[in-house]
């Protein structure tokens, strides 16, 4: 269990969860890793802890440089339990420490925590402090995701450790974004800002502004889970991401997600599609028996045209729809179009769960299209129309 030094005196102390598959709902087939990172200096300070059940490894890494007794700081950037389950044991470890984090993150703390005889020094954005040949400056980032996060940069090594922010689920041998396929990393940072950070665009807009007017120079961002970010080249390709992602502007796509029992929603689903195919939009197809929510809301990133399929079971939502919906609302997805669609065999009208969803995230709909046991042609035919009319919202 060895520290591995990304910059001169600056060490990765994190731990690989190779087992990761699921996240609060959020499936994680390629694992995760919660980055721990320590940097010695005359203050030696680390940043980060990780979830408890893994804190031995964490432990085992720190002591491969330093002794806990010598840690001078313990900067607590975000509270949440994967990179704070371990900080009891760190603080039994080295009760000198003093923990750095804003007024959010104490509280945050102490409501978790046994935290009697911890010390804090409270920072806020644009607050420095000298660590020796290094200084620590601090940007608050409230709501992305927690009260409690925050971001630290370290001037010296143009090095940006960001938390949450910037992070993918991703367990690998890479510690760096290049020494893995550079797509993939995309990918999963991608679905992090889908699954994670999708409902705060406008935070996320504001921490890229306050970065910009502290002026500083980013040329590493080391996140909290997975690779890290390094040169100018990945950062601002990471940077300008965010940005669009952020602005909640979208790439015209289509998405069309939905379950099935007996065929009937899934042939509206493939019917839905077709339009969207001839009309020359591209789209996508999500079949919630088979897929994650967390897989389908990727694509919403993307997507302006949203057509959410449901067949009705005992006069409700179909629950794996029901699940959907409720995970994808709380996202909150902006500046969409869409169409609530789906089967019934005796009693219509479910659908219109579906469209209140819509309607108070605000979007764009046409009426929702239901279809009596299997769709006929008559009836796929006005499918399509319809599907037209949402095409010219
Ligand atoms: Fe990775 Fe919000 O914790």
């Amino acid at each position: 269990m060895q520290a591995k030094e990304i910059k001169k005196d600056i060490y990765w102390v994190g731990v690989k969860d190779w087992n990761l598959r699921e996240f609060h709902g959020y499936a994680t087939p390629r694992g995760s890793t919660y980055n721990s990172y320590l940097i010695m200096d005359e203050k030696i300070t680390l940043i980060d802890g990780v979830k408890n059940y893994m804190s031995s490894e964490m432990v085992a890494r720190v002591k491969s440089v330093t002794d806990f007794s010598k840690i001078s700081y313990l900067v607590v950037n975000h509270v949440e339990m994967d990179h704070s389950g371990n900080i009891p044991e760190i603080m039994k470890l080295a009760p000198q420490a003093v923990i750095i984090t804003d007024n959010a993150g104490k509280m945050a703390l102490e409501a978790h925590f046994d935290t009697t005889g911890w010390n804090y020094h409270i920072v806020t954005t644009g607050e420095n402090i000298s660590i020796g040949k290094h200084s620590l400056t601090f940007m608050t980032t409230p709501m992305l995701h927690w009260p409690d996060s925050m971001m630290t940069y370290v001037k010296e090594e143009k090095l940006l450790f960001s938390n949450d922010g910037f992070g993918q689920h991703l367990a690998s041998e890479a510690l760096f974004a290049h020494e893995y396929p550079l797509d993939l990393v995309i990918n999963e940072a991608k679905s992090y800002y889908a699954n994670i950070l999708f409902p705060y665009g406008a935070q996320a807009e504001k921490a890229l502004n306050t970065a910009g007017s502290l002026g500083l120079d980013i040329e590493m961002i080391a996140p909290s889970h997975g690779c890290i970010w390094s040169g100018k080249d990945e950062v601002n390709t990471i940077l300008n991401l965010y940005a669009k992602w952020a602005s909640g502007k979208n790439e015209g796509k289509a998405v069309v997600v939905y379950d099935s029992m007996w065929g009937a929603t899934a042939k509206m689903a493939e019917t839905i599609m077709a339009e969207f195919q001839d009309a020359g939009i591209p789209v996508t197809k999500h079949c919630l028996t088979i897929e994650n929510v967390s897989e389908v809301m990727v694509d919403f990133l993307d997507a302006a045209y949203i057509c959410i399929g449901n067949p009705t079971l005992n006069n409700q939502l179909f629950p794996r729809v029901a699940g959907f919906v409720t995970y994808m609302k709380g996202l909150a997805p902006r500046n969409k179009k869409a169409l609530a669609f789906g089967s019934y065999g005796w009693k219509p009208g479910v659908v219109k769960q579906i469209q209140q969803i819509y309607e108070e995230l605000g979007w764009q709909t046409v009426t929702p299209f239901e279809c009596k046991y299997t769709p006929k042609d008559k009836v796929l035919i006005e499918l399509r129309e319809r599907v037209q009319e949402l095409i010219k919202l």
